[in-house]
Parts: structure tokens; C-alpha cells; sequence
């Protein structure tokens, strides 16, 4: 399947997939933002401005990272076009018997198109008169070929089990999707325009939070004996948080459990030690005072913390501050994976684990 794909001297594919996000992110909007008249042209998605201002709700559905990916892409629609927006594992959607509602845009998110879950919630979409479009990594898969439009992610392969780029470009998708969708209503070409400006400058923001490579490796190196990680968010943060729990399980085996940011004084923070690190993430958002207090609550009961932010924190309030560059906010949870990706990685590697091949994991489920 890689074919002359290879390591080009990167030590696994996962580090060099990280590597290769500002090119797969440039890929993937290429002739896709419209400088013009401040939208996203997506020319496989099949839907003229009559049908896309008819849409009522998007759902988005997947499995894993790409469920994940799904869930910062509804808080990108509810954002930038005011519909309402919600994400599902796509097994819990086949199985709990949906309603299919006509005026509901699907999305089903996958990096290799085959996932069984995900083609099955499509098939019966499908069945139902729903109206679903892929969101989908390879031509010519299952998943692409059974919902006929979509949005093809242009991430190129991906080896690793662990997914880095495409879930990247997910979420670039979701975010173009968000804009068109919010040009058709109510988004102001001023408003628009700003996220197209964002979207181009993505690929730099990217840049830049990988060259924190060094400085996360220290802390990975510091944290790497705790058994257990909480990772913790407030609305665009919490996909973010999910995501990189997965991560840190997928490839170090490290236990990791994410959090909504407020849950954590209603039950979890009975787990809050010294041995118990938070890693929390702080979006440019109108909540950094929120996510502040939380960080102050976890450093009283003599828990580290690990804050993962675009912005400016005031000093002492974690112990460890990783910051990537501030830009077009509503784009921060598409640059703050990156830092959690590197935090994953740079466990395992001191973890000694086989950062490629992660134990139990396929890089597909195509079975039940
Ligand atoms: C498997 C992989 C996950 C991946 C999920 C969805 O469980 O281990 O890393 O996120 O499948 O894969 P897809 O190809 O549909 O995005």
C-alpha cells in the first residue's frame, strides 16, 4: 500500500507525518479558498447554495481520532455558520436505530474509507433518504464510493497507526465546509474573509508549533513515569483534549482520560495528586479566566500542570507552558493538536514503545 512512500530518514512514519502537516494542510486547501468573495469552493460536495442554506443540522460521524476531528468540525459549524452541530461515534449511530432527518447534512469523517462502522452508518443513511457526504482521505474507497460527494482530505498516505495529518486535515475540511456554510447565511464577507486568513496562514501556525519538538520532548522526558494523564478542555478545547488522550494511549500505553474542564471538581478530581499530571488546553477564547481557575484548582490539591495554550498565561499558573503562536481563534483547536501529538510521541519514544505498531491497534477495522 506504501509503495515509494518511505521513511525519507525520518526514524518512524508517525514522526514523519507529523513532519509533513504544513505540506498536507497547503494540499489540502489548495484552490479551495476564495479570496474574492471570502468563502471555500468544495467542488465534490455536490451542493448548489439552494441546498447548502436548506441544511438544519450537520452531524458529523466516525470512529476514533476521525469521531474526534468530527467534534472540533461541529464547533466549527455552530461558530462560523450557526447551525446547529454534533458529532457521533458512527458504531453508536448504526446501532441506536437514528432517526434520519432530511433536513441534516451527514459527514462521515475517515481517514481510510474503509472503516466498517463508519460505511455502515453510511449504508444506512442511505437506506433512510439521508443525506450524507464522505469526508474521506483515499480515493476510490468505501466509504467515498457509497456517499458519491464529499470532500476529499488531500493528506496524502498515511502509515502510522496513530493518526497525525489527516486528522489535521479534517479538521482544515471542516472548517472550509464551516465557511461555505456560513457565507450562504449569516457570516459577513468581513468575517469570512478573516478565516480565509487564517486558513492560509495555518500551514506557518503549524510550522511553528512543531518547532516546539525539543521543548515538549523535555517535558515528555519529565512525565514520562506517570501512570495516569488527565487532559482537559472547555468547548473548542474538549475535541482537542479527547484527541490527544487517545494519542498519548494509542502510542505510550500511558493512561490518559479526558475531561470537559468543569466536570473535573464534580467526581475526577477525587484522582488529583502529585503523581496525576493535567495537561490543559486554553484556546483563544472568551473562557481563559475559566481554564485559569481550573489550573489553579489542580496545583492546590499538588497536581502538575501541563497548560497547552495560544495565549498569554499569567506566570506561575502551570508548571509547564507549552505556546504556540496565536492566530484566527477559531481555528485554535486545528494548531494546539499538534503540541499533544509531539507530547504522544516523545512519551512513547522514552517509553521505549513501537511508536508505528502500537499493540492490539490496526490501522483500519474493517471487521466488527
Ligand atoms: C482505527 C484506528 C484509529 C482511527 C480509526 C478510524 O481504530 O486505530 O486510529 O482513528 O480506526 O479510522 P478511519 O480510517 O476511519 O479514519
Amino acid at each position: 500500500e506504501s509503495g515509494s512512500y518511505g521513511l525519507d530518514g525520518h526514524p518512524d512514519f508517525m514522526r514523519k507525518e507529523m513532519a509533513e502537516q504544513p505540506e498536507a494542510v497547503r494540499r489540502a486547501l489548495r484552490g479551495r479558498l476564495d479570496t474574492r468573495f471570502a468563502t471555500a469552493h468544495l467542488g465534490g460536495l455536490d451542493l448548489d447554495p439552494v441546498a447548502l442554506r436548506s441544511v438544519r443540522r450537520v452531524k458529523f460521524l466516525g470512529c476514533g481520532s476521525a469521531y474526534y476531528a468530527g467534534q472540533i468540525g461541529a464547533g466549527l459549524v455552530e461558530s462560523l455558520a450557526r447551525i446547529p452541530a454534533d458529532a457521533e461515534p458512527a458504531s453508536e449511530f448504526r446501532y441506536r436505530n437514528p432517526v434520519v432527518d432530511p433536513d441534516t447534512l451527514y459527514v462521515a469523517v475517515s481517514q481510510s474509507g474503509e472503516t466498517l462502522d463508519t460505511l455502515a452508518a453510511v449504508q444506512e443513511l442511505r437506506r433512510k433518504g439521508g443525506r450524507v457526504i464522505g469526508a474521506v482521505n483515499v480515493v476510490g474507497s468505501a466509504i467515498a464510493r457509497e456517499c458519491g460527494s464529499g470532500v476529499f482530505l488531500h493528506a496524502g498516505p498515511e502509515i502510522s497507526v496513530a493518526s497525525t495529518k489527516a486528522v489535521t486535515t479534517m479538521g482544515v475540511s471542516f472548517a472550509m465546509l464551516a465557511l461555505l456554510l456560513g457565507r450562504v447565511r449569516d457570516l459577513s464577507a468581513a468575517a469570512g474573509a478573516r478565516v480565509v486568513a487564517g486558513l492560509q496562514a495555518l500551514p506557518e501556525r503549524i510550522e511553528a508549533a512543531l518547532a516546539l519538538d525539543d521543548e515538549i520532548a523535555g517535558i515528555a522526558s519529565r512525565y514520562a513515569s506517570a501512570r495516569h494523564m488527565f487532559f482537559l478542555g472547555r468547548v473548542s478545547g474538549w475535541p482537542v483534549a479527547r484527541e490527544g488522550a487517545q494519542k498519548l494511549k494509542e502510542v505510550s500505553y500511558v493512561h490518559a482520560e479526558a475531561y470537559q474542564a468543569a466536570e473535573l471538581k464534580h467526581g475526577p478530581i477525587a484522582l488529583i495528586d502529585k503523581d496525576m499530571p493535567s495537561v490543559v488546553i486554553v484556546p483563544d477564547d472568551d473562557i481563559v479566566v475559566k481554564n485559569v481557575s481550573t489550573m489553579e484548582q489542580i496545583r492546590a490539591r499538588g497536581g502538575p500542570v501541563i497548560a497547552v495554550t495560544t495565549v498569554d498565561l499569567p506566570a506561575g499558573v502551570a508548571d509547564e507552558v507549552v505556546r504556540v503562536p496565536r492566530g484566527e481563534a477559531v481555528l485554535d483547536p486545528l494548531v494546539l493538536g499538534i503540541p499533544l501529538q509531539l507530547l504522544a510521541y516523545h512519551t512513547a519514544a522514552a517509553l521505549g514503545r513501537d511508536i508505528d505498531k502500537p499493540r492490539n491497534l490496526a490501522k483500519s477495522v474493517t471487521v466488527e
